[in-house]
């Protein structure tokens, strides 16, 4: 019997778990609030996917493919990539735990930087391995920190680029400086989940197809806008995600939701617009708060992440963003709690943006 009710204790690691926070997305008092808070395409999905989706719900009395042979032929042919090395998740963070579970277990490390993704530290403690943390510098994956983290229990290293939440980028060598130190019995996880935002990035795709020991993770819910029907998927050594299968449910991913990114990935034309503007648009957005003495690293993704003096300034401007309605993300947990992560929106979403922070500055 468990100390806090009439049921067993669960498995070590579990009860340390921290619950997911996700972003606000209602604002009391405001109808329609300007939602910046979970790196979303503002411009939603390709009114392609929607159709796709609309039609695909007529079949939903049908099993979906569990092989997701679609799909993946579909990623596969605009990212040059093998199919059979690609496995498809509900989002990417069922990859990531699809990777904890088979290779991380009790007495093993899983190691990540200091303002890493939450699901990294929750998936490590899922499958009760213990959560290594390393610092960054200056808000960036410190490459060298990282290296004097890996230990022999190290089982999987995890990455994110560009980083959520600074939007902070390592360059292709950096990233192989790392991937050369990953010791044979390691994995090094290159999350992926903003890549398309970035020119010329493959997203790790090359160092994952020459190495065996580098996987790449990648997602449909950031440029494609489809957040809410939960599709991701990683990229391996074809034994390795042979693996990753066997703790796949084989009906992971809906019929619709199959429908949706397929029909996503074809129109191109909708994603590369949204990256356009969106890249166009955070330039922008950075200097304009630069102007207004907050610092902002440089972001290769669809949020930036501003810096005030203190705790208490960024706690202030949150609320004054939210008197008017702008809902954007304190990244507290996240180790920053002198930040906000602002999410790209729409060109007149960032207009509003830069009046509060400029109105903020000027009424403080
Ligand atoms: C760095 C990073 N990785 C992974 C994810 C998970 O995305 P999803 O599970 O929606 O694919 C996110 C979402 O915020 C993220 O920021």
């Amino acid at each position: 019997m468990s100390a806090r009710g009439t049921y067993p204790d669960p498995k070590a690691g579990i009860m340390q778990i921290a619950l997911y926070q996700g972003g606000l997305s209602a604002l009391q008092g405001h109808q329609n609030p300007i939602k910046l808070s979970s790196n979303e395409n503002p411009f939603g999905p390709s009114p392609k996917a929607r159709a796709a989706i609309e039609a695909a719900a007529a079949d939903m009395h049908r099993y979906p493919d569990t092989g997701h042979t679609a799909l993946r032929a579909a990623i596969g042919a605009l990212h040059g990539l093998d199919p059979d090395r690609i496995i498809c998740g509900v989002g990417s963070d069922e990859v990531i735990q699809f990777l904890c579970h088979a290779f991380a277990g009790q007495g093993d490390e899983v190691l990540f930087t200091e303002h890493g993704f939450a699901m990294y530290r929750i998936c490590a403690l899922m499958v009760g391995a213990t959560p290594v943390e390393v610092p960054e510098a200056d808000f960036r994956v410190d490459i060298d920190a990282v290296i004097a983290g890996i230990t022999p229990r190290t089982r999987l290293v995890f990455i994110a680029n560009p980083a959520n939440p600074t939007g902070t980028f390592l360059s292709h060598e950096e990233l192989t400086r790392l991937a050369d130190t990953i010791p044979p019995n390691c994995l090094m996880v290159i999350d992926a989940a903003y890549a398309e935002f970035v020119d010329g990035y493959d997203g790790g795709a090359s160092l994952a197809t020459e190495r065996d020991n580098v996987v790449m993770t990648r997602t449909f819910s950031k440029l494609y806008g489809l957040g809410g029907l939960r599709v991701g998927w990683g990229y391996g050594a074809k034994g390795l995600i042979e693996i990753l299968t066997r703790l796949r449910q084989p009906f992971n991913l809906s019929t619709l939701a199959l429908a949706g990114a397929e029909a996503a990935i074809a129109d191109q034309d909708f994603a590369q617009n949204s990256v356009r503007i969106n890249n166009a648009e955070r330039d922008t957005l950075t200097r304009g708060l630069r102007d207004l003495g907050i610092k902002v690293s440089d972001s290769e993704a669809n949020f930036i992440l501003a810096r005030f003096e203190d705790e208490a300034t960024a706690d202030a401007a949150d609320a004054f963003f939210k008197s008017r309605g702008i809902i954007v993300r304190a990244p507290k947990s996240y180790k920053i709690p002198h930040g906000l992560r602002i999410t790209i929106g729409q060109p007149e979403d960032n207009v509003h943006v830069l009046a509060a922070m400029r109105a903020f500055r000027g009424t403080k």
